[in-house]
């Protein structure tokens, strides 16, 4: 049995901070689901970052060449044969220009990722902050391809490898190796960009345990819908067709979706999730601060500021500007 469920938290604003709505390309670069959350005074966990030295050898690498990453806490007790894996968004690159200035930033290298981080939420060891997954064995898997994990190619001429798919598959075979094989229940998460490879990967994930292993997938922040923004422009599929294309996509996308639909349409969550056979969480808020910002309310498609109230604020909105998100979630969120 399919379980689906769409999770709206209607007026719940997702906090995306350091974004500067006026250069159009690089916000979309640096969008960064960090909510430093940390609870009560006790000490946060922090995890160092292992590279996958086996992956240079499968060109599993980052934008930039070097090796692509992840930080891993042993679980314990009762839940050492339990896995959660989460993967890192923070936005994509869809020119040479946006992916050649991504080299030199952690989203991009592994040179300029942090050498260790704070794990806190999901990936939390304490009961009290994480009570489901703590002794789970948690994985953050760092994101450096600016595709999703899920591009495949390079570009000689700026020395840009878009080996997404190939970090992916090199990380999952070192977690393998690592014990995850061994896993009775497994959850693959994600968040943002991340949550969006999470949907993209979710059925390859379950593939790659045996048929007893309960395998099930989190999408949070990852449902981005292919909308028409203020202006009757379309933003982000603008950008998401620069990611495709530019760093070779297509190829690692659903046949069920490709062969019915052009592969932009096919990174969009909404034309793949009737096709994942595993059973997938979707948790998105309704009024997803990034997508109003930067999908339905881009500074360029709203040069006299008329929705600029509107999109910081809902509660000045007037009754045909609520229309319009209304008429998003029933096309897009409603439905099942
Ligand atoms: C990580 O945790 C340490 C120690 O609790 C804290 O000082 C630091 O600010 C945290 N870093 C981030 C990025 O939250
Ligand atoms: C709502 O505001 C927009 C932008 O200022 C305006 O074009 C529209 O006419 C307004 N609608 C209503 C019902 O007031």
């Amino acid at each position: 049995m399919i379980m689906k469920l769409v999770l709206l938290w209607v007026l719940g604003l997702w906090s995306v901070s350091g974004i500067d709505l006026s250069r159009s390309e690089s916000f979309l670069s640096y969008l960064d689901e960090e909510v430093t959350m940390s609870p009560g005074s006790t000490t946060t966990l922090i995890v160092p970052l292992t590279l996958i030295q086996g992956a240079a050898s499968k060109g599993a690498v980052c934008l930039d060449g070097t090796l692509p990453g992840y930080h891993l806490h042993r679980g314990f007790g009762s839940g050492a044969n339990s896995w959660v894996i989460h993967l890192e968004g923070g936005g994509w690159c869809n020119t040479i220009r946006s992916c050649v200035f991504r080299k030199t930033t952690r989203r991009g290298s592994s040179k300029f990722m942090e050498k260790s981080i704070n794990f806190t939420g999901i990936l939390s060891n304490k009961a009290e902050e994480n009570p489901d997954f703590y002794n789970w064995n948690r994985v953050r898997v760092r994101y450096c391809d600016g595709a999703s994990f899920a591009g495949e190619g390079q570009n000689e001429a700026n020395k840009l490898y878009f080996r997404g798919q190939r970090i992916w598959l090199a990380a999952m075979e070192e977690l393998m190796a690592k014990g995850m094989q061994n896993a009775n229940q497994a959850i693959l998460s994600g968040c943002s960009a991340g949550g969006l490879a999470s949907i993209l990967h979710c059925d390859e994930f379950k593939n790659l345990f045996p048929e007893t292993t309960k395998v099930k997938c989190l999408s949070d922040a990852g449902l981005f819908l292919d909308a028409t923004n203020v202006a009757g422009g379309h933003t982000l599929r603008d950008m998401y067709e620069g990611v495709v294309t530019l760093q070779g996509v297509q190829k690692n996308l659903p046949s069920t979706c490709t062969s019915q639909k052009d592969p932009t349409s096919c990174f969009f969550p909404q034309n793949l999730v009737s096709n994942v056979k595993t059973p997938m969480f979707l948790l998105n808020a309704a009024y997803d601060a990034w997508q109003v910002d930067q999908s339905l309310i881009p500074s360029l498609a709203d040069p006299h500021g008329l929705w600029r109230a509107c999109k910081t604020d809902r509660s000045h909105c007037n009754s045909s500007q609520i229309q319009f998100f209304q008429v998003r979630e029933k096309r897009y969120l409603v439905r099942e």
